[in-house]
C-alpha cells in the first residue's frame, strides 16, 4: 500500500464514525523516539481560518509527554482489521511494551512526523493550541463527578492539518 497526499477538501470523513466509532491513533514524537495511543475523543473542524484537530488527552498518559515536547502529531484511521491492534494501544502504556512490535503496526515518516503504514488516512497536524480542562469550567458538574472524580484531567490539544495522505 502507498500513500497519496489530499487536500483536506478532497476528504470525505463522518467525524462521529471515524472518532467516536472507528477511533485513532494519536502519535507524537520522531521515528527514533515516539509514542502512540489510541482516541475515541476528539473533534475535526475548522478554527483559525484552518482545518483542524482537536484531541483531548489525560495527563497521565505517557502520549501526553510526547505531545507536550512535539511540535508535530498525527492522527491515523485504520481499517477494521485492525481494531484488535488499537485496542491493545488503548489499554497498554508505552511505557511498559513496544506498541509497535506488539501489534506489527509499522510506523512511518510522514510529512516530519510519525503515522503507521497500514492506516487508510493520516493527517499531520501542527500543534497551534494546548490547554487544560478545568472542572470548574462545567456548566454540567455531573460530567466533572462522572470523568474526574477518579482519574487525571484532559488537556486540549488543537493542531492545525499540515498533510493529509490516504491510501492510493
Ligand atoms: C477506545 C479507546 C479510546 C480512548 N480514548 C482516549 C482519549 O480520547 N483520550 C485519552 O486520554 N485516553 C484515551 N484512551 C486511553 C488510552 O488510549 C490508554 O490509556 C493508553 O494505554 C495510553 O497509552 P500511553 O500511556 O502509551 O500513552 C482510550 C482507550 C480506548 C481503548
Amino acid at each position: 500500500m502507498a500513500f497519496v497526499e489530499k487536500k483536506t477538501a478532497e476528504l470525505t470523513v463522518d467525524p462521529f464514525t471515524t472518532i467516536g466509532k472507528e477511533w485513532f491513533l494519536l502519535t507524537a514524537g520522531t521515528p527514533e523516539h515516539y509514542n502512540t495511543m489510541t482516541c475515541s475523543w476528539g473533534a475535526l473542524g475548522e478554527i483559525w481560518n484552518a482545518p483542524s484537530v482537536t484531541a483531548y488527552v489525560r495527563t497521565s498518559r505517557h502520549t501526553f509527554t510526547f505531545l507536550e515536547e512535539s511540535p508535530l502529531f498525527t492522527v491515523s484511521v485504520f481499517p477494521e482489521a485492525y481494531r484488535k491492534a488499537l485496542s491493545f494501544c488503548g489499554s497498554h502504556s508505552g511505557r511498559d511494551c513496544d506498541k509497535a512490535k506488539e501489534t506489527g503496526l509499522t510506523p512511518v515518516a510522514l510529512a516530519g512526523a510519525v503515522g503507521f503504514a497500514q492506516a487508510r488516512l493520516v493527517l499531520v497536524c501542527e500543534k497551534v493550541y494546548a490547554q487544560m480542562m478545568d472542572a470548574d469550567c462545567f456548566a454540567l458538574p455531573e460530567l466533572a463527578e462522572r470523568f474526574y472524580q477518579s482519574d487525571l484531567m484532559h488537556k486540549m490539544y488543537i493542531g492545525r492539518i499540515l498533510a493529509a495522505f490516504e491510501q492510493a
